[in-house]
């Protein structure tokens, strides 16, 4: 697939009794491309998420994915469409029900996306290989999991339906810098394997220094700076890029600590 998969065109989003948290926000993620998102706490970066995933509607502008309204996927072509989208939380733990198996989790998303039964229990295996987990963890419970191995079943679980993008929402942020580093790794892994695109939020800029092709500044909900990492790293054009990378305690003269994934991951992670 070639051109732009998620196109945001000039979307704006006020909520009720609320703050206009989007004004005006267009971007472009190319399929099989990772598009960083980065702004502080409340700039807007969650909203734009729920918007591109279909959750909430734009109150003018448009959220295209492959040409589709994501507001109006209806019906069984929608869902099809909706397959080829898929979101990774920051509370991944939130987002798998504690009643299901960590492999039935799995298993429901390829149910949903219609793979036959009898090709279930492979596929889920296959899945947690892919994301570096033993499937016979598949038996357990989230609440039997590492806080990774819960992120990692997210990931498998979001891989089941073969997307085309995922849209991470600050994927990390509540794991501790370790486990946080080899989920990376793994995220960047699969863009170059699977040829997918990715939206990836971070309020950290080192984060989304190594996972990106683009980055796009959102400040107060709007776009201060698009640049690529380099540019945006060296020569950050706008003031509020600047202050970012200073919070992170980067900036070109004052090189920031290695970021999370400059560093090799170590092979598995501790049970909990
Ligand atoms: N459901 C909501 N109702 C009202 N205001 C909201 C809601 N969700 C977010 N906001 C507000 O919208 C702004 C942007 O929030 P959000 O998109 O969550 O930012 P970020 O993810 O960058 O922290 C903030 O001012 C936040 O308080
Ligand atoms: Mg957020």
């Amino acid at each position: 697939m070639t051109g732009d998969l998620l196109v945001v065109d000039q979307a704006s989003k006020r909520y009720r009794h609320g703050p206009l948290a989007l004004d005006g926000v267009s971007l472009r993620v190319p399929a099989g491309r990772t598009v960083g998102l980065v702004g502080e706490s409340g700039s807007g970066k969650s909203t734009l998420a729920r918007l591109c995933l279909g959750l909430i509607a734009p109150d003018t502008g448009t959220v295209r994915f492959d040409g589709h309204d994501t507001h109006r996927l209806r019906g069984r072509a929608g869902r099809r469409i909706r397959a080829r989208l898929q979101f990774l939380p920051q509370q991944p733990r939130g987002s798998l029900n504690p009643a299901l198996k960590a492999g039935e989790a799995v298993a429901f998303a390829l149910r949903v996306h219609g793979t036959p039964r009898a090709e279930r229990p492979d596929r889920v295996a296959e899945l947690f290989r892919s994301v570096g987990l033993d499937p016979a963890l598949a038996r357990r419970h989230p609440r039997q999991l590492s806080g990774g191995q819960v992120q990692r079943v997210a990931i498998a679980r979001a891989l089941a339906t073969r997307p085309d993008l995922i849209v991470c929402d600050e994927p990390t942020s509540a794991l501790d810098t370790t486990v946080q580093a080899q989920v990376l790794d793994l995220l960047g892994e699969l863009q170059e394997r699977l040829g997918l695109a990715c939206l990836f939020i971070s309020h950290d800029l080192a984060v989304v220094r190594h996972l990106a092709h683009r980055v796009v500044v959102l400040r107060h909900g709007r776009v201060v700076e698009e640049n690529t990492p380099a540019g945006l790293w060296n020569a950050p054009r706008h003031p509020y890029t600047r202050a970012l990378l200073a919070a992170d305690g980067g900036s070109p003269e004052h090189p920031p600590a290695p970021a999370p994934a400059d560093r090799p991951a170590p092979v598995g992670e501790p049970a909990p």
